[in-house]
Parts: C-alpha cells; structure tokens; sequence
C-alpha cells in the first residue's frame, strides 16, 4: 500500500462548514483519508444544515476525524480553544444572501466583519503562544471571500490589486472583512490569505439562490422569477472547484496574498435560466419578469492567472456541473423540501410576493 503525504495542515478548523461551500470542502478533505482532523464551528443558521456533513459522519473513518461544535464564530469564548487546536483556520461562516442584506443588514455586520475580527484575534493569540515556544507555529488563516467585493465590472476582469467597490450591503461587509485580515497580515505579520470566489453552484446549494431556486420551483410549476431583463452576467464555478482551488491555495497560497478564483463560465443569467430548463423539460412561461433587484450588480468577471500560476485548474466543466446539478435536486428532493418549510416561507413573501403581484411574461 502506497503511503499517503502527511497534510501540511493536520488539525483544520472549518468554520461555516455546514454551509454550502463549507461542506462541500470538509466532506472532500474528509474522503482524501489523509488522517486530518476537522473541527466543524457553526452557527447553524437558517444555511447551516447538519445533513451537508452527513456523508462524513455515516462513514466510520471519517466520523473519528470530523468534529462538529454548534457556536458564533462572533464568540470569541467558544473561538479561543478551537483555534488553540488547530494548525489553520478556514473561514467560511457568513451571511451570504445578497437579497437578505437589503433586507436585514444588521446580521451580515456581526458575522461578516466582526465575527472575522475575533477569528483573527484567537489567530494573534496563538501566534503569541507560537512566539513563546507554546505551540509549534502560528496558525495559518484563510478568509473565503468574494469576487463581489469588486462591485459590478462593466467590462474586462477584475484583477486582485483592482479598488474594491462592494454595492450591497452584504459585499461591503465582505471587503471589510477581508480589509481586516490584510491589516492583521501586515500589522501583526498573521499568516492569512484571502480567496475571492466567483458564483458558485452544485448540490446542497441553499434554495433561496438562484439555481437552486428556479430548480425547485420548476419542479413544482411554480413560477421563476426573474430580475429585471435577466442579463445580468455571473461567473459560474462548481463548488467542488471552489472547494478545491481554497484548498490548494490554504496549502500553497503566499502570506499576505489574495486569489482570484473565477469559474470561466460566464453567462447572462437567462441564458442559465433556459438551460435549466431544457435539462427539466420545464417550460419557459414559468418565467415571470419581477421588479429588479436595488443595486443589482450587472457583471462580474475575473482574471485568475494568479490562481494559475499557483498550479491550480478547475475540472468541472459548465454544462456537466449544471446538469450534475439538477439531477442532484431531482433526487433529493428530501433535502430541500426540508428547507422550503419553517423560516423559508415568511422569507419568500418578504421577497417574492409583491414582485410577482406585479411580474409580467420574461418574453
Ligand atoms: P452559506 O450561506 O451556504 O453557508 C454559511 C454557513 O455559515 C452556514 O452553515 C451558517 O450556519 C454559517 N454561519 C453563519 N453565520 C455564522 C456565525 N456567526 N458563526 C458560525 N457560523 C455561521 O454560504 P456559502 O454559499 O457556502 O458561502 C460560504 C462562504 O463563501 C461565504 O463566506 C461567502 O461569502 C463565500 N462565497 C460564496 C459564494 C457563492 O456563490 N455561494 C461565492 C464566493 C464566495
Ligand atoms: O459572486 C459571488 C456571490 O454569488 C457570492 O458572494 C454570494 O454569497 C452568492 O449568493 C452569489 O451572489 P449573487 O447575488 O450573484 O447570487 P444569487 O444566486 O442571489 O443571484 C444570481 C443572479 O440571479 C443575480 O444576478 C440575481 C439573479 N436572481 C437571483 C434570485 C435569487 C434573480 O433573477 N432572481 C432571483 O430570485
């Protein structure tokens, strides 16, 4: 038997990693059977949902290895000890809806901004204990950020020196978050980088965005409603590839650095809407034009020769991931009917009641 390479990082803590993209990165680190240990820190807010980690914890082996703790990374008492464990930290937790930040901003300061300022004091404490001889080495922090900190890019690409320009509520609490663990890198010398991930799909993907949305709700014929002339552009990337190129630049990124992490697969977002549904054989009328979204980013789109040059490179090509996608969610059906009851259904009609009262034909 071939022996595995011991990991750089044999003690990780994943906070948000009963999210989406959190989960996705504990499940595929776990499944490497590389004897990492992996604390789990979150909150379980409406996104966390602990049957993202069930494929982990169903398998003896890796069970032994995930440990998951219910807290606020904003709690800097349940932070302290869990960072005094680990060998790097992966910060995934947030509040990640933009529709949600206009509507309720206060939650996305506490977590995104200051939840992150007590993750990297845990770090500085640890990276004095480590000055001390108490500890091996300073952990090494990775922020999850996002290509949204740019703001909406008319055209070319967003390179990682570019202004940021956040214009949500949610994406201006991202920048400051990130701004924070650039002044602990250069303040207090932490080993942080950052990563700035482009949008992002595949299974376990809340249903209150977009692909999952339309997904779901052609399932049951109900309507889609769509923003606005819906030619809005994103950057699709496949989460196990968002999953994957955080982890090759946690182990290969430069201290200080920040990494670019687009998808190569931009579209207009009727353009998805339509193949979505081609792939359900759903028809077009489920699409209702609805009141645009205040704000709305038109485009964004990044450059990723950094992340390249890291040696990393996406395997997931668009058109797979996407129909990946749906099967995902026809088979599944469980997972997420689960989440469109409770919370889900006052959340809906603060969003979407008004907006289809007044929608008309998508043309
Ligand atoms: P998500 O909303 O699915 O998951 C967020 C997770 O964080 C949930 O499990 C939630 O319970 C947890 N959480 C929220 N507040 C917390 C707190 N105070 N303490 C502890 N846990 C808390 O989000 P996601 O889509 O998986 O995004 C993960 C990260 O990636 C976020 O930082 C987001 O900004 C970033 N990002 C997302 C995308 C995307 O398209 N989804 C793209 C780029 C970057
Ligand atoms: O770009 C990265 C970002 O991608 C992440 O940082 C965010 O966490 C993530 O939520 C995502 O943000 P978006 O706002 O781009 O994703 P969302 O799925 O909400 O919307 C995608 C596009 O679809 C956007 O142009 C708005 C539009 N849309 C969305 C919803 C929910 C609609 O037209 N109708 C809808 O009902």
């Amino acid at each position: 038997m071939t022996e595995l390479p011991a990991p750089r990082f044999p003690r990780l803590l994943v906070t948000g990693g009963a999210g989406f993209i959190g989960s996705c990165f504990v499940r595929d680190r776990l499944a490497r059977r590389d004897g990492t240990q992996i604390a789990v820190l979150d909150k379980l807010t409406y996104a966390g949902n602990l049957a993202n980690l069930a494929a982990g914890e169903a398998d003896p082996e890796q069970a032994a290895r995930l440990r998951f703790v219910r807290g606020d990374i904003a709690d800097a008492a349940i932070v302290a000890p869990l960072v005094a464990g680990a060998d790097a930290v992966v910060n995934f937790a947030a509040e990640s809806h933009v529709d949600r930040s206009i509507l309720d901003p206060e939650a996305f300061l506490r977590t995104d901004v200051l939840g992150v300022h007590v993750l990297l004091e845990a770090c500085r404490a640890e990276q004095e204990r480590a000055a001390r001889g108490e500890r091996a080495a300073a952990p090494r922090f990775l922020q999850v950020s996002t290509d949204e900190v740019y703001g909406s890019v008319e055209s070319g690409e967003s390179h990682e020196e570019d202004r940021l320009e956040p214009r949500s509520p949610y994406s201006a609490a991202k920048a400051a978050g990130e701004l924070l663990v650039h002044s602990c890198f250069v303040t207090y010398g932490l080993d942080a980088v950052v990563t700035r991930g482009s949008n992002t799909y595949g299974p376990y993907h809340h249903p209150e965005k977009l692909i999952p949305l339309f997904i779901t709700n052609a399932i049951d014929d109900q309507q889609l409603p769509l923003y606005g002339d819906g030619l809005q552009r994103r950057d699709w990337l496949y989460v196990g590839d968002h999953a994957g190129a955080i982890g090759h630049v946690l182990e290969h990124g430069l201290a200080g650095e920040v990494y670019n992490i687009p998808g190569g697969n931009e579209r207009a977002n009727r353009e998805v809407v339509v193949r979505l549904l081609e792939l359900l054989g759903k028809p077009w009328s489920l699409v209702r034009r609805v009141e645009d979204r205040p704000g709305h980013d038109r485009r964004y789109a990044m450059d990723g020769a950094r992340l390249a040059a890291l040696g990393w490179q996406n395997e997931m090509p668009f058109e797979a991931g996407l129909a990946a996608t749906v099967e995902w969610y026809l088979h599944n059906q469980a997972w997420w009917r689960a989440i469109k009851a409770g919370e889900w259904e006052d959340y809906y009609r603060r969003q979407y009641a008004t907006r289809l009262a007044g929608s008309r034909d998508a043309g």
